[in-house]
């Protein structure tokens, strides 16, 4: 029965491998789709800037503006939220209605005939934007997917140990200690500090908590509630030192600035794509370095691979799929702006705000003193008032849309702007920060 239903798929591919070729587009076009396409304007914008510096770029406010006009974007509030998810913007939204039309339209044909191959090139396309191997990648839902995958993927005895540090987000955190009560595991949990002398500083901080029962040390890409970067490849060599494997939280890492997973030395790596790559909600991948996918025991069952073949872990039933082939889209629009050049807005915009409040009487800016631990991510506080009064006034009061963060150590507002945000925007925060202070 299964060969059969097997053999129909086959058989079914090659038919419409063939009419892909000719009749495909043109099925589409008399059902009134179209295959999306980027904005001329969009395209010729970026021509015209393609051998300015991400430096110079930073600071062309006509050039964001621009890309700004490629959002639809609330009127109600100036969005310094998007730590959450990042709005997506026009050509990637369009790509993405028209995927949902292309599912729709084929069914469950599309399930049996191109799931996988469109996977598989999604697959491809994200490894050459990480910077891995195809095989070491696979697309989840989230972040909390990918890394709780591996956590509950060790076969934890009683008295081993993790490492993380408080201001991990509380989700993984969870899950660790529901390991511990589960399996008699022990989690050990470090304090990162936010100002250090050195990359040293911070790994000697986490090296202090390994011991020789420690096998998993899980660590933020960059910690989401402060901004700070943490020098993963450093800690990652250092920990391997001692035999113990590394899990990087890269939630907010993946397209907000540059990086190759490769360079990083970890063991595991999980992001979310609706966050900066502003890929429609619900996807996010998880990367497993060649060779530690066969320890890893996998939360669904799935015997249709090997033991060491990453897409064992991957078996969520029926996905998402219109959402899943629009990495592609979402990877399309980063890549025509360039990652370097988003960065360096990213990295201007927070400086730029930043830079007028950090010694200003009465406001705490909770994100390190020297520019190159942070990016686009900061946190502010203002010395009398409590985040959860202060993330009220800015809304009620300036129309400002921030979330308030009171604990691990971080009492603010983390402010997460975006590239369609202007410095307009960020002078009517900080002269609120001003009155408020
Ligand atoms: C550091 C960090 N890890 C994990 C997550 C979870 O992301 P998701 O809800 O997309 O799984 C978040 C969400 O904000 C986060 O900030």
């Amino acid at each position: 029965m299964i060969l059969k239903l097997k053999d129909n798929c086959y058989i079914l591919k090659k038919k419409h491998k063939k009419m892909k070729k000719r009749d495909f587009l043109k099925s589409l076009s008399g059902l009134g789709l179209s295959v999306p396409v980027m904005g001329r304007n969009f395209e010729r914008l970026l021509t015209e800037h393609e051998g300015v510096s991400p430096e110079a770029l930073a600071k062309n406010e006509e050039f964001w503006g621009e890309i700004r006009s490629g959002y639809v974007l609330k009127p109600d509030y100036i969005n310094l939220e998007n730590g959450y998810y990042c709005i997506t913007p026009q050509p990637t939204f369009n790509a993405f209605v028209e995927n949902i039309k292309k599912i729709n339209y084929h069914g469950s044909y599309y399930m049996r005939n191109d799931r996988f191959p469109e996977n598989t090139e999604v697959r491809h396309a994200l490894a050459k934007a990480a910077g891995c191997l195809p095989e070491e990648i696979v697309v989840t839902r989230n972040t909390t997917e990918s890394l709780d995958t591996v956590i509950s993927g060790y076969d934890w005895k009683p008295g081993d140990e993790a490492v993380m540090a408080v201001q991990d987000y509380g989700a993984m955190l969870d899950h660790f200690d529901l390991q511990a009560k589960r399996y008699g595991m022990v989690n050990k949990r470090i304090s990162v500090p936010l100002n250090p002398a050195s990359d040293e500083e911070i790994v000697e901080v986490y090296e202090k908590a390994i011991t020789p029962k420690t096998r998993l040390l899980m660590v933020c890409h960059i910690i989401n509630i402060t901004g700070q970067i943490l020098p993963i490849k450093k800690i990652s060599d250092m920990a391997h030192k001692h035999g113990v494997d590394v899990l990087v939280d890269g939630a907010h890492a993946f397209a907000h600035f540059d990086y190759k997973i490769s360079d990083l030395g970890c063991d595991y790596y999980g992001t979310s794509l609706h966050k900066w790559l502003s890929s429609p909600l619900g996807v996010g991948f998880l990367y497993v370095r060649k060779g530690k996918a066969k320890s890893l025991w996998p939360i669904f069952g799935d015997n249709g691979y090997a033991d060491d073949d990453i897409r064992k872990l991957n078996h969520t039933g029926t996905p998402a799929v219109h959402t899943d082939i629009s990495i592609l889209n979402a990877l399309d629009y980063l890549q025509k702006i360039g990652i370097e050049k988003k960065e360096a807005r990213l990295r201007y915009i927070k400086e730029y705000w930043v830079s007028q409040v950090r010694d200003y009487p009465g406001i705490l800016v909770n994100t390190p003193a020297d520019p190159k631990r942070s990016c686009g991510i900061a946190n502010v506080g203002i010395a009398k008032m409590k985040p959860g009064i202060l993330g009220k006034t800015l809304l009620e009061k300036y129309k400002i849309w921030t979330v308030p963060i009171d604990g691990a150590n971080v009492h603010g507002c983390r402010i997460t702007p975006n590239i369609y945000t202007t410095t307009e925007e960020l002078d009517v925060f900080v002269k609120a920060l001003k009155e408020l202070a």
